[in-house]
């Protein structure tokens, strides 16, 4: 077994555990990739102040998002097909992040139904939610969301159309995954995977049963997204949701603090700065570069919280410095499972606490709601 000290680690032992579709559409970004690029340079390019001789023997990490407790203010986000990263990939996810002691959020687009997650779990997890052009099947999901007892409904703004994701058509990635000529070899390389999801059980969206093509008419995941996602969606919508779903609502996608402004008087708890993890808009600013302006522009009236980019504590530390409240993890979630399954996302949120405790403590601070943009280095003029 490898010794896995980062999330890059667990990257790379993933990209030798799953089939390359499969990698990839985690790895990868829409058009040329220069927002996904950016979700991680830009973070790269802050420093923190490096502070001494201040006692940091009793720290904390724990939080509230969205009101709920949190053993740190980290989140996992949803992600489509994780259950093809690993069997039964969702309901491993939420174990893992239930016994951390953080949120997990169910996609739409998941392997494993809200029921399936729901009768595996023994607390709630949020759902999040795509409008499709079809209401009556929002209603009938946010009613499933409900009848699960999940604790938070996470809506998606920033999908009404999908950015094209190229790797993912060169991949040919198909929901449910097939084996073909091409990917015969490299497939056959992957026992374990073999054996867990392409003869397991669940391995077509599991909230959408009835509402694919069966599994003889093979669907590539844009052609299903470009039938079914709704591109009308407006702040009307919104409303619409916020008046069936009674309990938090989270809005996914803000990115500008016009947008901002606007989201901050429709009643959701919180909003999340996203650019759907540079997968969608290509060309727009990386979500830390857009963090202090939204930040601003809610002014308070509901949560910030933050996705893109995260892939070490630090990161989660220059984004709460910066004006977010809490972090989801997308990408780092999926490295974690396709690594090692439920042990494999708790090494990622281990990793991700662990590197946010000596970085808050290196940095002179013991709480992490104490941390504001006093920790982060202003380089004199002359260093810019
Ligand atoms: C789904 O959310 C995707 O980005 O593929």
């Amino acid at each position: 077994m490898p010794v896995i000290t980062s999330i890059a680690d667990l990257r790379a032992l993933a990209r030798k555990r799953v089939p390359r579709a499969i990698f990839d559409y985690a790895d990868r970004g829409s058009y040329d990739e220069v927002t996904l690029r950016g979700n991680r340079t830009d973070f790269e390019s802050i420093r923190f102040r490096q502070r001494v001789a201040v006692d940091v023997s009793h720290q904390s990490l724990a939080t509230t998002i969205v009101g709920q407790p949190v053993a740190m203010p980290v989140a996992i986000a949803p992600t489509g097909l994780a259950g093809l990263f690993h069997r039964n990939g969702e309901i491993e996810g939420a174990r893992a992040a239930h016994a951390f002691g953080v949120p997990f959020c169910l996609s739409t687009v998941s392997i494993c139904s809200i029921e399936d997650v729901q009768a595996a779990v023994d607390k709630p997890f949020w759902f999040q939610l795509y409008l499709m052009r079809d209401r009556g099947f929002n209603a009938e999901l946010i009613g499933r969301a409900q009848a699960a007892n999940c604790s938070a409904l996470v809506l998606t703004l920033d999908l009404q159309m999908q950015g094209v994701r190229r790797q993912d058509i060169k991949n040919g990635l198909s929901v449910p995954p097939r084996l073909t000529l091409r990917n015969a070899l490299e497939i056959a390389a992957r026992p374990a995977w073999v054996w867990g999801v392409l003869f397991g059980k669940r391995r077509t969206f599991g909230n959408l049963a009835g509402r694919t093509p069966g599994s003889k008419s093979l669907v590539t995941l844009s052609q299903w997204i470009a039938a079914q996602f709704d591109p009308t969606v407006s702040w009307k919508d919104v409303e619409w949701v916020r008046k069936q779903w009674p309990g938090k609502l989270i809005l996914k996608g803000i990115l500008d603090a016009e947008d901002a402004r606007i989201a901050a008087t429709t009643g959701a708890d919180a909003i999340v700065v996203s650019n759907h993890g540079g997968r969608q808009l290509d060309g727009a600013p990386s979500t830390i570069c857009a963090l202090p302006a939204v930040a601003e522009a809610i002014g308070g009236r509901c949560e910030v919280l933050f996705d893109g980019g995260i892939q070490c504590g630090q990161d989660v530390l220059k984004a709460l410095a910066l004006g977010a409240r809490g972090c989801f993890i997308g990408k780092s979630f999926l490295y974690g499972l396709a690594a090692m399954g439920r042990a494999g996302v708790t090494k990622t949120l281990e990793l991700l606490r662990d590197e946010l405790a000596v970085t808050l403590g290196l940095a002179g601070l013991s709480d992490v709601r104490s941390v504001d943009r006093r920790i982060l280095y202003e380089p004199p003029r002359a260093e810019r």
